[in-house]
């Protein structure tokens, strides 16, 4: 399976660096593949063009999509999980994740008529400087979920989850306290990113009794299916 991770920050120096390259390995130990979109190394393009704006505002599924867009839609409809890993600025994502946004999600694709396909993770790693007991006292923590789950993925992804490594503001003391605890939850967060997917599918050591049968069916209601499961390999 295949994560697109949606990465957003201007330095290699940061935490948000280490919480990415930790995850990438818990996706690649686990056997599984990732696309990175590095917006910042793509020097990935924030603000709408007039023509950009004028088809989305008219609703205009028209087939003349930027470049860059296209490229991106197509990473988005190639993955089974969505995965944005940034900082937060003001209670929001960085302006170059709020432009991907604005841009990659356009009309036609991600609403309208809709191509998108819909995967069956958005997981959210971000950063933030405040401690989580400060972002829950003014409501930051629940406004920052409510509009990435909320509105931007909302119908977009069957399930979803919201992680936050707080305090980690370079005066605090918490930054360096909970440094390789929070790089281990985003390598663990990688490793089991599909686990829960792979597990729902799976019929390994269920037992099945036919609910119909033909006049000429060689098996009776008597008969029990056992089944096995091993990967994508099913018998029974
Ligand atoms: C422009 C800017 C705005 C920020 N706004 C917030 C904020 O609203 N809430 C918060 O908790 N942290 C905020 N921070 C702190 C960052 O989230 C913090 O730099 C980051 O989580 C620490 O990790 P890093 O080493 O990867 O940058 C802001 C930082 C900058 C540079």
């Amino acid at each position: 399976m295949k994560a697109l991770i949606v990465y957003c920050h201007p330095s290699e120096d940061s935490f948000t660096r280490h919480v990415r390259d930790a995850f990438i390995r818990g996706v690649t130990d686990s056997g599984n593949e990732y696309i990175l979109s590095d917006l910042y190394a793509m020097d990935f393009r924030t603000d709408m063009s007039e023509k950009e704006y004028l088809r989305d505002a008219n609703y205009r599924d028209t087939n003349d999509l930027a470049g860059d867009v296209l490229a991106e839609q197509e990473k988005v409809n190639a993955a089974d999980a969505i995965v944005l890993i940034y900082p937060v600025f003001w209670t929001e994502a960085p302006a170059k994740l709020v432009g991907w946004f604005d841009r990659v999600w356009s009309y036609g694709f991600a609403y309208g008529r809709k191509r998108m396909k819909t995967p069956d993770k958005g997981l959210i790693l971000c950063t933030a400087g405040n401690t989580r007991e400060r972002l829950e006292k003014f409501g930051l923590l629940e406004s920052m979920n409510k509009v990435m789950f909320g509105d931007r993925f909302f119908g977009r992804v069957k399930s979803r989850e919201f992680i936050v490594f707080d305090g980690m503001s370079r005066e605090l003391e918490q930054r360096g306290k909970n440094w390789d605890m929070n790089l281990e939850t985003a390598y663990k967060k990688g490793k089991e990113l599909f686990a829960s997917a792979e597990k729902a599918f799976s019929v390994d050591g269920r037992f099945f009794i036919a609910a119909e049968n033909a006049a000429s069916g060689e098996v009776s209601d008597e008969t029990v299916f056992s089944y096995h499961q091993t990967g994508n390999v099913i018998c029974a």
